[in-house]
């Protein structure tokens, strides 16, 4: 999935204030590509991802997903585009607690109408990727933090989209649980998945094949 974004910008305007949070962004990612954006706190990385994940639109500048010009989309179709070419993974799970593992990645299978004994199929044999076939009855608070991101790239990729954007993944995680979910990470990669992770770690940030940078809502090489 390529994307292709020119000079975006997202202003805030908080009690009179002006926030620049992205400030002329431009960014080309190719299909298949794994891309890690560092920068400090505050430096515009989730606003830069929620734009590339159609979450949110930019004051100005072009976004192009996969060819098309996000900007001239209803909402209907953003939506249809998140759930069906973008799989999201975020620092703090983002499971729903009442529901098991199984079900959390069954969920976005039903609001894509998959029938329920693939969508099963489909939620096991994710959950089978991430190693997590035993846990599927275990709801998230019964679940390591590893174990419940591990969970949450099942969800993301249940649906078998071609994006994968990945905020903070490693951010609530210890090192070694952090390392399993970049390992998984690499390998959606090497399965075709385009990836673009955002990270305020160095170390974390090597993973990919390009490091961008952010600071202060400007990119730099
Ligand atoms: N809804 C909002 N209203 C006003 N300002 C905002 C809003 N969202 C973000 N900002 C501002 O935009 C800037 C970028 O925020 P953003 O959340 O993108 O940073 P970040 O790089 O993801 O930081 P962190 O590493 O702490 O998650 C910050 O200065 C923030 O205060
Ligand atoms: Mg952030």
């Amino acid at each position: 999935m390529a994307i292709s974004a020119k000079d975006l910008c997202k202003y805030y305007s908080v009690g009179g204030q002006c926030v620049r949070a992205l400030d002329g962004v431009s960014l080309d990612i190719r299909d298949g590509e794994y891309v890690t954006v560092v920068g400090a706190s505050g430096s515009g990385k989730s606003t830069l991802m929620n734009i590339l994940g159609c979450l949110d639109l930019p004051s100005s500048g072009s976004y192009f997903l996969d060819g098309e010009d996000v900007s001239l989309l209803p909402d209907s179709r953003l939506s249809e585009i998140r759930g069906v070419k973008i799989g999201f993974i975020f620092q703090s799970f983002n499971l729903i607690p009442g529901l098991t593992a199984l079900e959390n990645v069954e969920l976005p299978l039903i609001y894509r109408h998959v029938p329920k004994k693939t969508r099963r199929e489909l939620a096991m044999s994710a959950l089978e990727s991430v190693k997590l076939s035993d846990r599927a009855l275990h709801r998230p608070s019964e679940m390591s933090g590893g174990q419940q991101q591990r969970t949450a790239i099942a969800r993301a990729i249940a649906a078998a989209p071609s994006l994968i954007l990945a905020d903070e993944p490693c951010g609530n995680l210890d090192s070694r649980s952090g390392a399993e979910v970049l390992d998984i990470l690499s390998a959606l990669n090497k399965s075709g998945k385009t990836i673009v992770m955002i990270t305020h770690n160095e170390q974390t940030a090597k993973q990919a094949q390009r490091l961008i940078r952010i600071s202060d809502g400007k990119l730099s090489g």
